[in-house]
């Protein structure tokens, strides 16, 4: 099998899935908008707002590795169009390159059907029910790492604050590690999982718990600005975030977690199909302490 990674070497997920792969040395391609420098896997490019890219990803696939792709990971973007780019990419890969078996990272609040991945999702099901196509849709909620490899690093690290609209809002923060144990199960396994796993940490943590955590772990104050979803937004686009993307992230924010919804969900999917506990926040914490000093 050829394992073609989406997300890129530098994804938080689909960096750690790279590793796993080549541990067991399965052979794999990991797949973004960029190939770079001093990275020990086969790389290749494609651009998800370019569907021209994506049937040549797969052939750009095969002739780098001499195989055929067979399974797919798929880390898609958030914006309007994700829902027609997940469906093109899926017919690419299926119809046209006879992948069997994909994987979708998907979210824990998106339910099948449901606006952007959830038609990704349905769109699976769909070709599994019709032709048998082998899959597993990942549905997490917000990760730990978020705090070490997103935006939220600098301003932990410079100013010792954490800005969000999440208010009091619970979360199960889950680790990119246990994500990636799942995904590389549903990507190898000899038996499809066919399914969704909504996939949780152990702990429901408020981001002023998470900043009591950071300020112990790290030895200074760290501290959570809880902020409107309009400076929400406006935080987002000043790190860097796409206007369409910050407004979607500072709504999930302001009105779902911040309702404590996401703190209301329950799974042991992770131990289920891992065969060992998800990894809580603390660990991830002192684990990472040197990238907050
Ligand atoms: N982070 C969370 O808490 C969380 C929670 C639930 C679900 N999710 C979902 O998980 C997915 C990954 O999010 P993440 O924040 O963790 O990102 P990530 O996987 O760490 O990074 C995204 C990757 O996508 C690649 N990429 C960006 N634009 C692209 C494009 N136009 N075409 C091809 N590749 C592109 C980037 O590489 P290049 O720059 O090289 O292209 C990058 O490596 C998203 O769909 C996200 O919403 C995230």
């Amino acid at each position: 099998m050829t394992i073609l990674l989406t997300g890129g070497s530098r994804g938080k997920t689909s960096s750690r899935i790279a590793r796993l792969l080549a541990q067991a040395d399965i052979p794999f391609v990991v797949a973004s908008r960029t190939v770079y420098d001093k990275v020990p896997y086969v790389q290749a490019q494609f651009d998800w707002e370019d569907k021209t890219t994506y049937s040549k990803l797969f052939a750009d696939a095969k002739a780098k590795t001499g195989k055929p792709v067979s399974a797919v990971y798929l880390v898609p973007l958030e914006n309007k169009n994700v829902g027609q780019q997940l469906r093109d990419f899926i017919d690419v890969a299926v119809k046209e390159n006879n992948v069997s078996r994909i994987v979708l990272l998907s979210a824990a609040s998106v339910e099948k059907g449901s606006f952007g991945w959830g038609e990704g999702h349905e769109h699976l099901v769909k070709l599994h029910e019709e032709v048998g196509l082998e899959y597993a849709v990942l549905r997490p909620s917000w990760f730990q790492e978020n705090f070490s490899e997103f935006i939220y690093l600098p301003h932990i690290k410079n100013e010792g604050k954490i800005y969000s609209a999440m208010q009091d809002g619970p979360l199960p923060l889950i680790s990119a590690d246990d994500i990636a144990a799942v995904a590389f199960r549903t990507l190898t396994d000899p038996r499809p999982h066919n399914t969704d796993y909504i996939l949780l940490g152990p702990t429901n943590w408020t981001y002023d718990e998470v900043a009591k955590i950071l300020s112990d772990v790290v030895g200074k104050p760290i501290t959570h600005v809880k902020q409107s979803k309009e400076e929400q937004v406006k935080f987002f686009i000043s790190a860097g975030m796409r206007e369409e993307y910050a407004h979607l992230m500072a709504d999930l924010e302001a009105e779902y977690v911040a309702s404590g919804a996401e703190g209301q969900l329950s799974s042991n999917a992770v131990v289920k199909v891992t065969g060992r506990p998800p990894k809580g926040f603390v660990e991830f914490a002192l684990k990472n302490r040197q990238v907050w000093v």
